[in-house]
């Protein structure tokens, strides 16, 4: 029997560097895509798929995300005061039940390896969730959710991917499959950050989701830095798959990194065209500057 995936890790002492200025006092976590901010989605991610509990490694400036998740009192007795009860009703669906987050500090930003490290006392000796928070998925089922179905088929390690035009694999994280599981499942052998053009092992990309088992700390505990001198998730895992199986998840959905500029605008398009009334401003204003001539060089 797998033991149950109940903790989940947010990542979000990161620095935001592409955001600046919008990130030198906000974080960039908390930049909005429509009406809530990022983090909010890959939060209700997580609560969909059974999440218990939430540990987010934060950094310094990084406080607005504690309160995002606490009760604002002040506001909401407000909104009581006035009747506003659909708002009221609003808060409520999106905040975590008191006692299920934890805060801690990653004291500096030495990669994402070291992020989740940090987080290695509150998580203890159970398999656990990790969610990049910059990543959101657009899916009828929780991407998280789809993962933990298939974790409980096999067990192990979980890696969410999705396809990537041939011409982009140098782009991104490349798994190399072995034995399928089904058809969209199947068992890993490698894993490939940013393969050279032409010799990526297939065309699927490491996604921002993953299923891990507490075995990982001890790795990371030993990782030295890795690529642009961080400590890196990706070599620990790459340890870990000498040892215990992993397996890939094709999900169901799309994913937008908004850690970038165009996949930060794209999400929000995206989002703000399933609101109907937002999509009938929304598709006229599109073609009109889709239509305009560009602006000479
Ligand atoms: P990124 O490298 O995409 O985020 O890390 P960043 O460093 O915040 O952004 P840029 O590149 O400067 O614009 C992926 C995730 O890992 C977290 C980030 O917060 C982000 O959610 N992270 C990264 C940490 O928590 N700690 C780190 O040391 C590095």
């Amino acid at each position: 029997m797998n033991k149950p995936i109940r903790k989940a890790v947010l990542p979000v002492a990161g620095l935001g560097t592409r955001f600046l200025p919008a990130t030198k006092a906000v974080p960039k976590e908390m930049l909005t895509i429509v009406d809530r901010p990022i983090i909010q989605y890959v939060v209700d991610e997580a609560r969909a798929a059974g999440i218990e509990h939430i540990v987010f490694v934060t950094g310094r400036n990084k406080h607005v995300i504690e309160d995002h998740f606490d009760m604002a009192y002040e506001l909401e007795d407000t909104l009581k005061a006035r009747n506003k009860t659909a708002a009221l009703e609003l808060l409520e669906k999106h905040r975590p039940q008191p006692g299920s987050t934890s805060f801690t500090r990653q004291q500096a930003p030495l990669g994402l390896g070291h992020a989740i490290w940090c987080a290695r006392d509150i998580i203890g000796n159970e398999p656990f969730a990790v969610l990049l928070p910059d990543v959101i998925i657009k899916s009828q089922v929780s991407c998280l959710k789809q993962m933990v179905d298939l974790y409980g088929q096999v067990g192990g390690n979980i890696i969410a991917v999705e396809e990537v035009p041939d011409d982009q694999t140098h782009n991104y994280g490349i798994v190399e499959l072995a034995k399928e599981i089904n058809g969209n499942a199947s068992h890993i052998s490698n894993m490939v950050e940013k393969p050279a053009p032409g010799t990526a092992p297939s065309n699927l990309m490491i996604t921002g989701r993953y299923i891990l088992q507490p075995e990982i700390f001890e790795l990371l505990s030993h990782q030295g830095a890795g690529a642009g001198g961080e400590i890196q998730l990706t070599d620990s895992m790459l340890a870990l798959m000498k040892e215990q199986p992993f397996a890939s998840l094709k999900f169901e959905g799309r994913s937008y990194d908004c850690g970038n500029k165009p996949g930060f605008l794209s999400a929000n398009i995206a989002f703000g065209m399933d609101d109907p009334k937002l999509a009938e401003e929304l598709v006229p204003f599109m073609m009109e500057i889709i239509g305009r001539p560009l602006a000479a060089e």
